[in-house]
């Protein structure tokens, strides 16, 4: 019998992180990855250690969310990552270098896997996991590897977008996955109620992009900021 010692080395490298935060939502350009940019940092803002992991191969885009230039994982005893804005940034565009990365399924779950189990995060209350869209073999893998993974799930005011979503929580819950809450993104007003919160669609989003001081200015970042509470992230 083939014996995977992953597992067991991703649990030791996580095992100094108290919460990890899987940001999903399996359609795509939902809003996943802003919320998990804005969602680590304002958690470094409000003093938590906290980390951030991009982990979609084909879409990364948290360098560009954070504006992370000339910044790569230091090599002591496996990957450091480097800091932004506070926050420990880790991305699969560190060794994809901006270019299409032509893996498949396979190849994906292992790349991901291999990363979970080299990266010394340290110390973190939080990691964030910015989920790639849909689910797949990866997405799969991060839920099995990083056991402990709470899901925060990203949907739309849409119907469509509504109805993925019900599916996917029907998916969750039979991985025994604990749902956080679901961040309805794009919403029309920003009232927030249950543990559903609402993030206002917000003009000024767009420009802030790149340049974290101004990203936590935004609208979207203040309505994320009002509703960790009953997302269960203070
Ligand atoms: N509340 C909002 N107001 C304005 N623009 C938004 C809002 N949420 C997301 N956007 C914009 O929508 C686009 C898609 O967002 P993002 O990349 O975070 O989605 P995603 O779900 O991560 O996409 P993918 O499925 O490709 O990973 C971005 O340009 C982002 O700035
Ligand atoms: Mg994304």
């Amino acid at each position: 019998m083939k014996i995977d010692p992953r597992p067991s080395v991703i649990e030791e490298r996580l095992k100094n992180v108290k919460r990890i935060i899987a940001v999903t939502g399996w359609k795509g350009g939902i809003g996943k990855s802003v919320t998990a940019c804005s969602l680590a940092l304002l958690l470094a803002k409000k003093g938590y250690r906290t980390g951030l992991f991009d982990l979609d191969f084909a879409g990364a885009s948290d360098h560009i969310i954070l504006g992370s230039k000339n910044i790569f994982p230091g090599e002591k005893k496996g990957l450091e990552p480097p800091v932004l804005a506070g926050v420990k940034f880790m991305s699969v565009v560190f060794f994809s270098e901006n270019k299409a990365v032509p893996l498949r399924g396979a190849n994906v779950s292992d790349a991901i896997i291999e990363l979970l189990a080299i990266t010394q995060w340290g110390e973190l209350d939080f990691l964030v996991l910015d989920m790639p869209p849909g689910i797949n073999d990866a997405a799969l893998d991060v839920m099995r590897f990083a056991r402990r993974a709470e899901v925060l799930a990203v949907t739309t005011p849409s119907v469509i977008a509504r109805s993925v979503l019900d599916r996917s929580l029907l998916l969750y819950r039979s991985l025994k996955a604990p749902v956080l809450g679901v961040v309805v993104n794009m919403a029309r007003g920003a009232a927030s109620k249950g543990s559903s919160a609402r993030l206002r669609l917000d003009p000024g989003l767009e420009a802030a992009l790149g340049r974290p001081a101004a990203l936590l200015k935004t609208a979207f970042c203040r309505d994320l900021s009002g509703a960790l509470e009953i997302l269960k992230l203070k």
